[in-house]
């Protein structure tokens, strides 16, 4: 099973892509885990990524497209995938596109998880995230067990620094510029599942999971 995952910065893609992967036993692909495990471990793409993402801004699509590609060829991926925070944009989906139609492949699902803008600065400024592990928290919503510390690694959880709400406001600009576009995309090709992300997060998980069992 092939998914992508389609949504604004904090509908909770991310939250429902780990769970996916693992009902499915299929990799969590998630573009911006990937920048920020480089820019921990201060690789040159690390510091180019950066620079964009404190902006709210995308990575330049030829930097992303070349690491995605690369990351499908290897072997885990051979039963499926699901691809979080990627394609971010109609280049990024040609080219997704193009790299599976030479294998002959293509994506079999794209779940939409709608959640209004009025919604999202609330939940950014609540998220925590493990810089060590990406495993992700909400002061309100999935508490830690132990205040401030990562319940799976036991390393410190810390406010993303692109989640300010200044940045979340120009991050949710990019969006509807820029990968909005692809619900259409993705629509047309009879691909698109649209969840209702404002619910709670078990009900969207199993909203999912019954229409790719449909
Ligand atoms: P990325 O890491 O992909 O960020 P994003 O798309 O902005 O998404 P988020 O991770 O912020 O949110 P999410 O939808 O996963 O929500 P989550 O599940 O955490 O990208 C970061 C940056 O990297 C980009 O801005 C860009 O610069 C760069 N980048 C990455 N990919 C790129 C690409 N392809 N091209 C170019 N640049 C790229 O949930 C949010 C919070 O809400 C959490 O606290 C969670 O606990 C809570 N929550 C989740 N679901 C619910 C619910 N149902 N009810 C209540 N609370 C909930
Ligand atoms: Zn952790």
């Amino acid at each position: 099973m092939k998914i992508i995952m389609l949504g604004a910065p904090g509908a909770g893609k991310g939250t429902q892509a780990k769970r996916i992967a693992e009902k499915y036993g299929i990799p969590h692909i998630s573009t911006g885990d990937i920048f920020r495990a480089n820019i921990k471990s201060g690789t040159e793409l690390g510091r180019k990524a950066k620079a964009y993402m404190d902006q709210g801004l995308l990575v330049p699509d030829e930097i992303v497209v070349d690491i995605v590609v690369d990351r499908l060829k290897q072997s885990d991926c051979a039963n499926g995938y699901i691809l979080d925070g990627f394609p971010r944009t109609i280049p990024q989906a040609e080219a997704l596109d193009n790299a599976l139609k030479i294998i002959e492949e293509k994506v079999d699902f794209a779940i939409n998880v709608e959640v209004p803008d009025s919604y999202i600065v609330e939940r950014m400024s609540g998220r925590r995230a493990c810089l060590n592990c990406g495993a992700t928290y909400h002061v309100v919503n999935i508490p830690t067990k132990v205040d401030g510390i990562c319940d799976v690694c036991g390393s410190e959880i810390v406010l993303r620094d692109d989640d300010k709400p200044e940045t979340v406001l120009k991050r949710l600009k990019v969006y509807h510029e820029q990968t909005q576009p692809l619900i259409d995309y993705y629509s047309k090709q009879n691909l698109l599942i649209d969840v209702d992300g404002t619910k709670d997060m078990s009900e969207v998980f199993q909203a999912i999971i019954m229409v790719l069992e449909q």
